[in-house]
């Protein structure tokens, strides 16, 4: 990695400059009196026109980059992000998998923790990656925008602090991404206006490049050159927007050593699953004969009814010394619909040590979440709702389709202002029935939801046990559920209906997330304390699923005194 990807420019502020070179990367911050430093990025959200699959248009991107700048920091660190808008749409940041404690101002969500950024406004993040290092990602959190605004973020340990694995030769970060032909927004907004079901992605992309495989792509391709014999440490982003993807490269082992950037215990696999908003760090070893190798990036269709691009993007994993015209050697996928593959993944994530579960519930939450199909309210059904029998196609949890409210949810909660929102999302579905296999799936019956903006409050401290329930409800699917200002214990999962008699828990090692695949037509368990005051959106990180309402609000109260409340909002904090 270069010192050229270290974006960092004023130092605003500074009581001395700080230099330190940690796993190959130079990280330059400002030192302040404790000893934690202060890492200053500037993002300038701009168009940039690009040419990929033969045609030329215009992308959301920062500082003109695709994929984005990278943001570099080493663990408690305090980031500053100043984020300049100057594109005519709305935009937001949000810092995936970052806890933000304290901090819920600058998670990012449009219309749950902030109103955008206006076009030529801005706004400035800042926060600290408290008790955090890893893997994360960065995204524009309004309408499809994180189709291409999208950058990796890595975390490294505190100085001194090594790897619970032998440092690796190098490190290299794999953002994988959908590309669409058509301008995003446009699609979101024809997608949504059809009442059908959205075009999939025209390429998948492997750091912005989608690879031989497609039209006039032959020399849009990612290389990774390797040493052979070294190994390096893979940082797997799954950036997309609507599809989940496998990952493999032919004829190497991955050894996943983190997932949602905490540690796991080392498991070794062909390939790997990763839905969007996933990460997870791989090791691999250069250990076969020199030549070149693919990286491959293919769908994982667990819904059977969604059509999925099936042409997969590649890169080149390359050895130095490899002929230049010797052939990609091609990489083993699972089939397109292997549950057990991902099953068997799953079962291989535990946390690198034994943690400490909470065994006593305070709250009980079970929610379902999968599809709807709406009656159709139109005068102009054939263009307005197209889903199956003439329907209009939603999603839900426990029923409810979100709505975003068009004021900042967290803002009202603070100012006390009421109507955006009510405080009523149940702790459970309305009616429990076989959700997978059993009525009411049979469209066009009972298949509606309702409409809201329904949050879920919670006191302070509350130990919270969530089962996720996939319902069969126009068709089951694997959904990756993702929580803002959390990490939770995923403490168990299964397929068919959540039954508390024959569910087996892992109270010992279970990995400690922020996204879960919940299985397709299954259920998973997470359990997680509140400790963080303030508004927290938790959707499906499938952009469409949460285009039509999969998601739902969290509202944690203050607990006592200052440690334990939100402090008061920015004053550049954005207006409606
Ligand atoms: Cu990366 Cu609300 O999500």
């Amino acid at each position: 990695m270069k010192m050229a990807n270290l974006l960092v420019i004023s130092f605003m502020l500074c009581l001395g400059m700080l230099s330190t070179t940690i796993y190959n990367v130079k990280l330059i911050a400002c030192a302040s009196s404790n000893g934690i430093s202060t890492r200053f990025y500037d993002f300038k959200v701009q168009t940039k026109r690009v040419t990929k699959l033969c045609n030329t248009k215009d992308i959301v991107t920062i500082n003109g980059k695709f994929p984005g700048p990278v943001v570099y920091a080493q663990e408690d660190d305090r980031i500053i992000v100043k984020v300049t808008n100057k594109t005519p749409f709305n935009i937001t940041i949000h810092w995936h998998g970052i806890r933000q404690q304290l901090s819920c101002w600058y998670d990012g969500p449009s219309y749950i923790t902030q109103c955008p950024i206006q076009s030529g406004q801005s706004f400035t993040y800042n926060f600290t990656v408290a008790k955090q290092k890893g893997t994360f990602f960065w995204h524009a959190h309004v309408s499809w925008l994180r189709g291409t605004a999208y950058g990796a973020m890595v975390v490294y340990p505190k100085a001194n602090v090594h790897y619970p694995f032998k440092n690796p030769y190098q490190e290299h970060i794999i953002l994988l991404g959908e590309y669409w032909i058509k301008d995003l927004q446009e699609i979101e907004h024809s997608t949504l206006a059809s009442g059908g079901a959205p075009p999939r992605a025209d390429a998948f992309t492997i750091n912005g490049h989608p690879g031989p495989n497609y039209n006039c792509s032959t020399n849009d391709v990612y290389q990774l050159d390797v040493v052979p014999r070294k190994t390096y440490l893979l940082r797997l982003i799954n950036a997309g927007l609507n599809t989940e993807n496998f990952f493999a490269i032919a004829n190497h082992k991955l050894t996943i050593v983190e997932a949602d950037a905490e540690y796991t215990k080392p498991f070794t696999t062909d390939t790997v699953m990763l839905g969007p908003g996933q990460t997870l760090n791989v090791l691999v070893t250069a250990d076969q004969p020199v030549g070149k190798y693919s990286m491959a990036v293919a769908p994982y269709k667990s819904g059977r009814i969604v059509h999925y691009q099936n042409v997969s993007a590649i890169a080149c994993f390359n050895y130095l010394g490899a002929a230049s015209d010797s052939l990609y050697l091609p990489a083993k996928l699972p089939k397109l619909d292997d549950k057990l593959a991902v099953k068997t993944v799953m079962d291989g994530l535990r946390s690198l040590n034994q943690v400490d579960v909470f065994k006593e519930i305070d709250k009980n939450l079970f929610i379902t979440i999968g599809l709807n199909v709406q009656k159709c309210h139109s005068k102009t059904p054939k263009k307005n709702c197209q889903a199956m029998n003439n329907g209009v196609l939603a999603a839900s949890m426990n029923n409810i389709s979100f709505v975003n409210p068009n004021i900042s949810i967290l803002e009202a909660y603070y100012k006390n202002k009421k109507g955006s929102y009510t405080e009523d999302f149940p702790d459970r579905p309305s009616k429990f029935y076989n959700f997978v296999n059993g009525a009411p799936n049979n469209i066009p019956h009972d298949t509606q939801s309702l409409n809201g903006t329904r949050t879920k409050v919670l006191e302070y401290g509350s130990k919270v046990q969530l089962i996720f329930q996939d319902t069969g409800t126009v068709n089951i699917e694997n959904h990756p559920m993702h929580f803002h200002g959390h990490s939770f214990y995923v403490v168990g999962y299964g397929t068919g209906n959540y039954n508390p008699q024959t569910a087996k828990f892992n109270l010992v090692d279970p990995p400690y997330m922020s996204t879960i695949g919940v299985p397709v037509g299954g259920w998973a368990a997470i359990r997680f304390v509140a400790n963080n005051p303030g508004v927290w959106y938790m959707h499906c990180h499938i952009d469409i699923h949460q285009s039509w309402g999969l998601g739902m609000v969290f509202i944690v109260y203050n607990g006592k005194g200052e440690s334990e409340s939100l402090p008061s909002p920015p004053a550049d904090l954005p207006q409606c």
